[in-house]
């Protein structure tokens, strides 16, 4: 098996098989209770969606960003019909995506997939489309992590995330390093740092 993921859509395929049954991350459950009120989120790089449905359960209206797919259409598929009119979905990449107004933009474990060319356009785009009062909660990969050699991958210091986060109130900050169970099976050496932060 390959340790360093590659953007083919087999790779992702095997991701989604193996995640799609599991549940929302308790991160996103944490944020919600930071709002008062559900409004408009993205969530990028959605995958199957697990986190877009349960934005959408808590009466989120939410755009669902991916450049699978078949990712956009098992959500599709899953989303109950009373949620329908409340899930947009686009299928397109980071480094070219426009994204619009919103109170929440979630990127679950798939920001770093972003070009390293293009991160810092998309970081602007994220921090442009926030509302006041919006929050960004995401992962970025570390300087550490096992699949620096991969250069389509961004990867970060702490340092860098701090500074992307200038124009926001940063809330909260994780730094995670350690040997982890990859999705697809086997250990690897995982540098992450995990951000909730709000646009002043
Ligand atoms: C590790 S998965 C995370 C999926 C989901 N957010 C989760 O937490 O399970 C990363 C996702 O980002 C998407 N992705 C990777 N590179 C991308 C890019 N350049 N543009 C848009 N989506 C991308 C992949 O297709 C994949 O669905």
């Amino acid at each position: 098996m390959k340790s360093v993921p590659d953007d083919s859509s087999q790779q992702w395929q095997r991701y989604y098989d193996k995640t799609v049954s599991r549940p929302p991350r308790e991160f996103l459950r944490t944020t919600l209770r930071y709002f008062q009120t559900a409004g408009d989120a993205i969530d990028l790089g959605c995958g199957t969606g697990t986190e877009t449905l349960f934005l959408l359960r808590q009466g989120w209206q939410v755009l669902a960003i991916d450049q699978q797919a078949p990712a956009i259409d098992k959500l599709t598929a899953n989303t109950p019909t009373p949620l329908t009119n409340r899930l947009h979905t686009q299928v397109a990449t980071f480094e070219t995506i426009e994204l619009p107004p919103s109170h929440l933009i979630w990127a679950g474990y798939s920001l770093p997939f972003c070009h390293p060319d293009q991160f810092t356009v998309l970081w602007d785009k994220i921090c442009n489309s926030l509302h006041s009062g919006g929050r960004f909660v995401g992962d970025f990969f570390g300087t550490r992590h096992v699949w620096t050699d991969n250069p389509k991958i961004t990867f970060h210091t702490k340092e860098q995330v701090l500074k992307l986060c200038e124009p926001l109130h940063l809330e909260y900050m994780q730094e995670g390093e350690g040997e982890q169970m990859t999705a697809l099976g086997g250990m690897r050496h995982w540098h992450m740092f995990t951000i909730r932060a709000r646009k002043p």
